[in-house]
């Protein structure tokens, strides 16, 4: 049964929208733990625009698998070398963006990858390239020595119509094909919600979809555990 990661950035983000110090998103962790989620994963961006490096440490703490999500500067990997989480998602990092915005052109920097993987993966802490769904990125993160990928599934959610929607589905599935094939684990996620996971949980041999915004809205109307637990069934 594929698992659930629960990326609670989005408390942050209200948090950090007054500064009076709540919501926690330790709390709202270890919440999401009670309520099924077998992982919490956190971005710690550059800019500190939801979670802060504190908040990374308590979670840290808190929760049993922790998923940290970081842009590879050098900056990143001296924090997650302290904080050592279970594992480490790499991802492309722009100031402007509103969210990450498309994978990480694995190809492209393949050989600072490298050497930046392997400095965490020698210190225990597993590293997972975020990428497109695409043939030459998921042959180059099996390249890298990254013992994980997480496939992008922006671009299936955002997909309008039929033949888009179709189309999008098929490089999921054909990317996970190959990376399994590769010897990769794969993770899945971005925009993913009540609508559409299902049809992305159907693809054979995703280990975990992370999920984060949609859990977090539902979480206003339903409440956390409640969000929590139907996204876990929309997956099983
Ligand atoms: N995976 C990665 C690598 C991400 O950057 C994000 C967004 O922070 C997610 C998953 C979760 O995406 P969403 O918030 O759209 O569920």
């Amino acid at each position: 049964m594929p698992k659930l990661g629960v990326n609670i950035d989005h408390i942050a983000t209200l948090r950090e929208a007054r500064k009076e110090g709540f919501p926690s998103p330790v709390e709202a962790a270890m919440l999401c733990v009670s309520s099924g989620a077998d992982s919490i994963v956190a971005h710690l961006r550059e800019d500190r625009r939801h979670i802060q490096d504190k908040d990374i440490f308590e979670i840290r703490k808190a929760v049993k698998r922790f998923d940290m999500e970081m842009s590879a500067t050098a900056e990143m990997q001296n924090i997650a070398l302290k904080v050592k989480p279970d594992i480490v998602t790499l991802v492309p990092e722009k100031r402007q963006e509103v969210t990450t915005e498309g994978g990480l052109d694995a190809a492209k920097q393949l050989k600072y990858l490298s050497k930046y993987i392997k400095r965490l993966q020698d210190k225990d802490i597993d590293v997972s390239l975020f990428i497109d769904p695409q043939n030459k990125q998921v042959v180059a993160a099996a390249r890298s020595g990254a013992r994980f990928i997480e496939i992008h599934t922006g671009a299936y959610a955002n997909a309008k119509g039929s033949y888009s929607k179709a189309r999008e589905f098929q490089k999921i599935k054909r990317a996970v094909a190959l990376a399994r094939k590769k010897g990769l684990k794969v993770n899945a996620g971005h925009g993913l919600d009540l609508s559409n996971a299902r049809r992305i949980a159907s693809i054979k041999g995703i280990e975990e979809f992370n999920i984060g915004f949609s859990i977090i809205v539902d979480s206003l109307f339903v409440g956390i555990e409640k969000a929590v637990k139907r996204m876990k069934k929309e997956i099983s």
